[in-house]
């Protein structure tokens, strides 16, 4: 059985920022509902997360994560400190706790399962996640005999120049068998540098401590600071990008594209440069995004092209061409084999099938039939000043050019609307609607006029 603990009070000094450090974004998820996800195979039997700096925004942003417990720490002092605070809350409790870092975001959860095992194959008081660093600079270090059992864990600030040279780290990754750890925390001492209750220093008096080096070094780096944040940024793209790579997709300069890892690609998918996918996209095969594309929390089928446009929460069906310059959102579908693009805006609308819609229109809150034609600079007039009004348009339908279609407003099936039209009522099947001012030629008026 085990508890999991998330040390996330800190303020996080050095990101020179007024959100807490921990609700830093990376890569479209803060860095502890990162930690918090690597944490959920384990199947944890509780997480607790310490909180203490802006209490109430880190709770407020993790408030949807199901069964999320939060323990407050009013004052920080200290890594060790943070863990006191857990005492009244685990009560004989006689199982694991495995503490993380909150902001030690890239760690995976292989990592953690080894961790654990190793923890209880050995029976160890504690067993504690170490890397050799080639710059350990900042990082508490971990000294060990020949079987890895830990002596002695020192903190930068507290080491000598000598025992700086020891490059082996401590990643803030503990897992401790929770009865000997409660049995030494209401003992720790703030005698070192920093003047903290440390957790380290309960780890070395808790019995026999064993360090497990990580595979990944990559895995353990803990964000202080914004070059530090962009570093891990760097580190996951590029994992994201070998695992699509190997997996049969294309990339064209690939250090031009980002890929969020909730993004999902199909073999033979092309992503050209500066092309960004986010959140849960899903794009099918044979599909073509980019150059100069943000796909966001979108559906695209398969052999579908979009160029130089952005997409949002919207659902793009095959064979469809979107772009250059289209902006789909607020919900848009895109029937198959459609053409969307040259400065079109579709929000909240449906397109049938081999609809297109080629040039300069907005179509908003709207419902477009099959093998519709709507005309350069077509627009549905949507929003009256209070409300927003629906537009239908059926099947084999063409808008002439610089339509405007006040909502609400149905045209019916094979409509034709005369060029420059002002509809503002509906319009029934197979009908031709004129509604504009006559064109008024007087002949010969510049010479009577003169
Ligand atoms: C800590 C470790 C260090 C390790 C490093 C790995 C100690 C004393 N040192 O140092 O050995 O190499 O992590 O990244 O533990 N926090 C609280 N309450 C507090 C203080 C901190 O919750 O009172 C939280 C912070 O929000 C942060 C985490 O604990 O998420 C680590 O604190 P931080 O101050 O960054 O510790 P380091 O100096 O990095
Ligand atoms: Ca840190």
């Amino acid at each position: 059985m085990v508890v999991v603990a998330i040390l996330a009070a800190g303020r996080g000094t050095r990101m020179k920022s007024n959100l807490p450090k921990v609700l830093h974004s990376l890569g479209g998820r803060s860095l502890v509902e990162r930690v918090v996800e690597s944490v959920e195979p384990l199947s944890p039997s509780r997480r607790i997360v310490i909180v203490g700096y802006q209490a109430e925004e880190v709770k407020a942003a993790m408030h949807s994560i199901p069964t999320l417990e939060f323990v407050e720490q009013t004052v920080q002092l200290g890594t060790g400190h943070a863990i006191q605070q857990l005492l009244p809350h685990l009560e004989g409790y006689t199982g694991d706790l495995l503490v993380l870092n909150g902001d030690v975001p890239l760690l995976r959860t292989e990592t953690l399962k080894q961790l654990l095992q190793t923890h209880q194959e050995n029976q160890n008081a504690a067993t504690i996640l170490t890397a050799y660093l080639s710059n350990p600079t900042g990082y508490g270090r971990v000294f060990c005999n020949d079987e890895d059992i830990v002596q002695q864990m020192i903190e930068h600030k507290d080491c000598t120049a000598v025992q700086r040279q020891n490059s082996r780290v401590n990643a803030g990754i503990y897992c401790f068998r929770w009865q000997n750890l409660a049995e030494v925390l209401p003992y720790l001492q703030t005698n070192n540098a920093q003047k903290e209750y440390y957790l380290t220093d309960a780890v070395t008096q808790v019995g026999k401590v064993m360090a497990v080096d990580v595979e990944d070094y990559q895995e353990i780096l803990g964000i202080n600071d914004r070059l530090q944040l962009a570093t891990a940024y760097d580190i996951l793209q590029r994992r994201v990008k070998e695992k699509w790579l190997l997996a049969g997709v294309t990339l064209i300069d690939p250090t031009s594209i980002t890929i969020d890892e909730t993004v999902e690609l199909q073999p033979d998918v092309i992503i050209e440069p500066q092309t960004h996918l986010r959140g849960k996209t899903v794009i099918q095969a044979g599909s073509r995004i980019g150059p100069g594309s943000l796909i966001e929390n979108s559906q695209v089928g398969e052999n579908v092209t979009v160029q130089y446009s952005v997409v949002t929460d919207s659902i793009v069906q095959a064979r469809s061409k979107i772009g250059p310059y289209a902006h789909l959102r607020g919900h848009a579908q895109v029937g198959t084999g459609c053409r969307v693009g040259n400065f079109v805006e579709l929000k909240n609308t449906q397109l049938g099938d081999r609809t297109n819609a080629a040039h300069l229109s907005y179509i908003g809150d709207s419902i477009v039939g099959n093998h519709v034609n709507i005309g350069a600079g077509t627009i549905t007039a949507n929003y009256d000043g209070e409300k927003k009004h629906r537009t239908k348009i059926g099947d084999g339908t063409k808008t002439g050019s610089n339509s405007v279609l006040v909502a609400p407003l149905t045209l019916g099936d094979n409509v034709y609307v005369a060029a420059g039209s002002t509809v503002t009522e509906d319009v029934p099947d197979d009908s031709l609607v004129i509604a504009r001012s006559r064109q008024v030629v007087k002949r010969g008026w510049r010479k009577k006029s003169q």
